[in-house]
């Protein structure tokens, strides 16, 4: 049994990530439970020290170390993955293993100890476009009818989603046929302070694109648009994303069994569109003139075996439905802290990271 006492223990694997960082303190702050993060770092994750909460610094990929977490918890959240696209094509080996070979124990682990798995899938295992069950285009995603079409497997672009897939059929059918009590959560371009890196300050290569705008207006270098930025994403802020998941904490018997998308579709834009807000919002937190945008090939941006996902918009009746939830914060409101907490934290890491070089 879990050794928390009376109070539920949640361990978050990936505690340390973007999301962990969010997860984490609203976790502490707002149930009254154990929380067990674990990750190789915890920079971003700025919580004051509590006797609720553990910090293990280990790889679950560590001979032990998931089979000790999921003993001593109640709930998993499971977190960990390699989610930037440009890896995608580039190391899909690493790729495929973050995201189904590691996590398989974790399954197995979870359904064995009779733990609950709240697994963060991803919105792109729906693929290149939305399509009915009988191959029909549809303008939304849903959790329940929407097909999943990847594309030919020489684009490794979709060894993500291929893989997050899998771990999504393997979850469902521990479910199903082994006891296991799961539910998966299918993120929408989650946007928000501490989203991946910024490169040449802490990390290398590009992250997703909220972060590598944010470089390149911090560099003072235009913002690629990749095939013109026609692309159409709907970006949530984190702040409703992570209510989205302490509804689903509180609502095991509804959310059990279950697949939820959780995502904003009224913020539905192109990237060409995003980056006209976000250079907007960079003058309005800096008093500054933005970079301008340049028009990339995705060939040139990220290399042979990229694809891209025309247009990805949820649908959320399900999650508003069982979690009496839904995504409030516009664009327009979210942008520009998330701009001033950028503009702030990196302006001292760039100077920093500048002397270093002279
Ligand atoms: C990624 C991940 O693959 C998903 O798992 C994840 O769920 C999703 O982000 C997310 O954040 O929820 P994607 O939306 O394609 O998927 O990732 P981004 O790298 O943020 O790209 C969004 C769009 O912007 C793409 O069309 C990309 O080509 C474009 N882009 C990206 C640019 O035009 N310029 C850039 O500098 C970066």
């Amino acid at each position: 049994m879990p050794a928390s006492g009376s109070r539920s223990r949640i361990a978050v694997l990936g505690g340390g990530g973007f999301l962990g960082s969010h997860i984490v303190p609203a976790l502490l702050a707002r149930r009254d439970c154990v929380v067990e993060a674990v990750d190789l770092t915890f920079d971003k994750l700025a919580v004051p020290a509590s006797d609720r909460l553990v910090l293990t610094r280990a790889n679950i990929d560590e001979p032990g170390v998931l089979d000790k977490v999921v003993e001593r918890a109640d709930t998993v959240l499971s977190l960990t993955a390699l989610c930037n696209p440009a890896l995608y094509n580039k190391d899909p080996l690493a790729v495929i293993d973050a995201n189904y070979t590691d996590l398989v124990p974790l399954v197995k682990l979870c359904a064995k100890r009779g733990r609950w798995l709240l697994h963060f899938s991803t919105c792109e295992v729906y693929g290149v476009v939305a399509l009915d069950g009988a191959g029909q285009p549809t303008r939304t995603m849903n959790e329940d009818d929407t097909g999943l079409f990847l594309g030919p497997v020489h684009k490794e672009r979709w060894s993500y989603a291929a893989a997050k897939q899998l771990l999504e059929r393997l979850i469902w059918a521990y479910g199903n046929h082994a006891g296991l009590r799961f539910t998966i959560v299918r993120p929408f371009n989650v946007i928000g302070p501490r989203m991946d890196f910024v490169p040449g300050v802490d990390g290398e290569g590009i992250p997703r694109v909220l972060a590598n705008f944010m470089g390149a207006l911090l560099r003072g270098e235009s913002l690629p648009l990749v095939d013109g930025g026609h692309q159409r994403r709907s970006f949530i802020c984190v702040d409703d994303f992570v209510d989205g998941i302490l509804a689903i904490l509180e609502r095991p018997l509804v959310c059990q069994g279950q697949i939820l998308n959780l995502g904003a579709p009224d913020n539905d834009v192109s990237i060409r569109g995003l980056a006209e807000l976000m250079r907007a919002a960079y003058t309005m937190v800096t008093g500054t003139g933005a970079p301008p945008t340049q028009d990339v090939t995705a060939e040139d941006f990220y290399g042979a075996g990229y694809d891209d996902t025309r247009e990805r918009l949820p649908d959320v009746s399900k999650a508003t439905r069982l979690l009496n939830w839904t995504a409030r914060t516009t664009l327009a409101d979210m942008l520009p802290p998330i701009v001033a907490d950028y503009v702030a934290r990196y302006r001292s890491a760039r100077s920093r990271a500048a002397a270093g070089a002279a």
